[in-house]
């Protein structure tokens, strides 16, 4: 049996929506499918105001030209992250200061943010790991306190809660990504909330290269302008019709990826009280939204013989993260500060199969390989 990492859910209700976009006579960026995106994150989970973007990766770089990072300034997030957390703020010119994870969960560490604050420190990086949130209430505190800006990575967090706020709006800024990876997808793709009013109508320019275009969509002047610096985030009308289909569909998606994962968990159970492995441990302010499952290894050579074994026999599991702070790229950079936790997720974390259609059958056939290693 093949069990492929991912699959995207792609509903042939998708095509409907795509042709119906490429028949209305827009199909370039910010037409009636991004407008009926954006109503939908506003009006389901309350964003103040959102923009679609291309990519995550987008909607971070939007996020380091709206803080007005300047050359200099530091950023503090986790080391274990994607590198768009780090290369959207170094483009700018940022300091990156690298923080460890909390012992017990794979997300930032506010011990150590508060400890690595400096007088040049100007935001704070959360990375909401696998839907997981971060302490956000002594992150912001420790923000409000030093007078920081917090910037949420949500790419694996929608419909995901600190307590009962979403994620994404904790924050001044949050950015979320619709990679074919994510819960909710149009191949590429992403999203960038703005909750601090200042940022708002700077979002809108920066979004469409510097210009008051939207504005002008929106018949408000007679020609746009360019009036600040800016580029182009927005992505074409016929992904943000892709994307509505999903949103559509998103509590039948979010109840069957949720079920998967209490599926994975539930099917675990014996293997970790066995102690073979550990499942994710859940943080008290923290919902599951289904975005991915991993496991956890007692240490790299079970882990990456685990790996090599399920990828043997047709299962596609995959590592993720390797640190940021002792990456090819920035090894060399890093202060020589030491991240434990950092080291041993990335080390001993295995992410595995997740969809859609992912059947109870493939993830029972997962489970027992997973058993089958440990026996043998
Ligand atoms: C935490 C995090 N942020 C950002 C990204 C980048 O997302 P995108 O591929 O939409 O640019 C990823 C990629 O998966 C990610 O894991």
């Amino acid at each position: 049996m093949k069990v492929p990492f991912n699959k995207p859910y792609l509903p042939l209700s998708s095509l409907r929506y795509m042709v119906r976009s490429a028949f209305s006579g827009t199909i370039a960026g910010n037409g009636k499918f991004t407008e009926r995106c954006h109503t939908f994150f506003e009006d389901e989970f309350g964003f103040r105001k959102v923009l679609l973007t291309t990519s995550c990766t987008d909607a971070l770089e939007m996020a380091a030209l709206l803080t007005e990072i300047r050359p200099g300034d530091e950023v503090i997030l986790p080391s274990f992250a994607f590198m768009s957390n780090a290369n959207a703020f170094l483009l700018r010119g940022a300091r990156l200061v690298f923080a460890d994870t909390m012992e017990r969960f794979p997300l930032i560490d506010p011990d150590q943010i508060e400890q690595l604050i400096t007088p040049a420190t100007r935001v704070i990086m959360a990375v909401h790991y696998s839907g997981l949130a971060c302490d956000m209430e002594r992150i912001t505190e420790i923000a409000g306190r030093h007078n920081l800006l917090v910037v949420e990575d949500a790419a694996h967090a929608v419909e995901a809660y600190y307590n009962d706020e979403p994620l994404g709006s904790l924050g001044h800024l949050g950015t979320f990504s619709f990679h074919e990876t994510k819960n909710i997808t149009c191949g590429e793709g992403g999203m960038l909330a703005v909750n601090h009013t200042p940022f708002m109508g700077r979002a809108e320019h920066i979004w469409e290269k510097g210009t008051n275009r939207a504005a002008f969509q929106r018949g408000e002047v007679e020609a746009y302008r360019w009036i600040d610096t800016g580029s182009s985030f927005l992505p074409s009308d016929a992904l943000a019709a892709l994307l509505y289909t999903q949103l559509r569909r998103l509590r039948r998606i979010q109840r069957r990826r949720k079920w998967i994962w209490w599926e994975y968990h539930e099917r675990l159970a014996p293997l970790e009280e066995k102690g073979w492995l550990q499942r994710p441990v859940i943080p008290e302010h923290a919902t599951v939204n289904g975005s991915m499952f991993y496991i956890t290894l007692k240490d790299q050579a079970t882990r990456d013989n685990l790996l090599h074994f399920l990828n043997d026999r047709g299962i596609r599991a995959v590592t993720h993260y390797f640190p940021l702070h002792s990456s090819p790229y920035f090894a060399g950079k890093h202060d020589g500060r030491e991240l434990p936790n950092t080291d041993r997720f990335s080390a001993t974390l295995l992410r595995l199969p997740f969809y859609y259609r992912l059947k109870t059958k493939k993830i029972a056939f997962i489970v027992q390989k997973i058993r089958e290693f440990f026996e043998s």
